[in-house]
């Protein structure tokens, strides 16, 4: 299985590339540790999903996600492997966790779905149309099995998106500004939820707070298997279901506003370790 083989390469890597510490451990090691040295009520609020994670069911969609990678479709019959992700055609290693960044080829600041998408279009030719790129969530689509493929080769990496274009700046402070916004029927902003008290609660669900490095990097960390809906879920669906929540019209994939929130999400993250497959409830 994939999995196996993704444990044993970090230990390589921590040694060759100056990873952090956690780049040869499990995500559930990776948890455990962020929990023990925190106690924090979210990072602990779920023993049962903690047990669960050596078999997440987010590696088989990422074994699947790696088949079509090598696939050649398309209009272009081409596989995925000439993939730019910021750190070369093909390199997978470590590229997620520096993500969203500015590509030159596009002219865009992206995060890991759109620049998969635009890798789908211009490299195997397929349009906004086609089911492939249509059908963006679940863990029976081509993105989501795609996305969890390239993101699980960063597990225990250093979240560390790139700044130093200006646009990436640019689209990270808007991120910040769109999350302390007040807005909507119910003038809600992301802070609302997301900068209280370490185990503040709605229903079940332990809240996390942007205000602890170790917390969030949990919050950020996906592609992730969320038990109660049974399927794999992206970032970008995250930012889906915490808008619905907030009473907004459903938000366009691929949108600014997307890429936005992730770059900022993802650059308070920074310095921690992703945990990748991440299971959530
Ligand atoms: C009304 C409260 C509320 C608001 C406002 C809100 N969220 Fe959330 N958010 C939640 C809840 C509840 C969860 C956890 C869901 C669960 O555990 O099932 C969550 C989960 C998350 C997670 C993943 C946490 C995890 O456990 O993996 C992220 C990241 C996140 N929200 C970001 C945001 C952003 C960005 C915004 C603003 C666009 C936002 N949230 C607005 C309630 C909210």
């Amino acid at each position: 299985m994939i999995k196996k083989a993704l444990c044993a390469l970090p230990i390589v890597l921590a040694m060759t590339a100056g990873a952090v510490a956690s780049a040869n451990q499990a995500p559930e090691d990776i948890l455990d540790a962020l929990a023990a040295k925190t106690k924090s009520p979210y990072l602990t609020q779920s023993p049962q999903n903690r047990m669960m994670m050596p078999d997440n069911p987010s590696y088989d969609v990422a074994e699947d996600g790696g088949k079509l990678f090598k696939q050649k479709r398309g209009p272009k019959n081409a596989s995925l492997e000439q993939c730019d992700f910021g750190k070369g055609p093909g390199v997978l290693k470590g590229a997620y966790v520096e993500l969203p960044r500015y590509f030159a080829d596009a002219g865009k600041v992206m995060d890991l779905e759109s620049r998969l998408v635009h890798c789908m279009k211009t490299l195997q030719g397929f349009t906004s149309d086609d089911p492939q790129i249509k059908r963006r969530h679940g863990s029976d689509t081509d993105i989501m099995k795609l996305m969890t493929y390239v993101a699980i080769q960063s597990n225990g990496m250093a979240w560390n998106p790139s700044m130093k274009h200006p646009q990436e700046k640019a689209m990270r402070d808007a991120g910040e500004v769109l999350f302390y916004r007040r807005s909507g029927s119910m003038d809600f902003n992301c802070a609302t939820c997301h900068t209280n008290d370490a185990g503040a609660r709605i229903r079940a669900s332990v809240l996390p707070t942007i205000k602890s490095k170790e917390e969030w990097t949990k919050a950020v960390s996906w592609p992730a298997h969320r038990v109660g809906h049974e399927h794999t879920r992206s970032s970008q669906h995250r930012v889906l279901e915490c808008l619905w929540q907030m009473r907004y019209p459903n938000i366009k994939p691929d949108s600014d506003v997307n890429i936005a929130l992730i770059s900022y999400w993802t650059d308070v993250a920074r310095g921690q370790p992703a945990i990748l497959p991440d299971l959530k409830r």
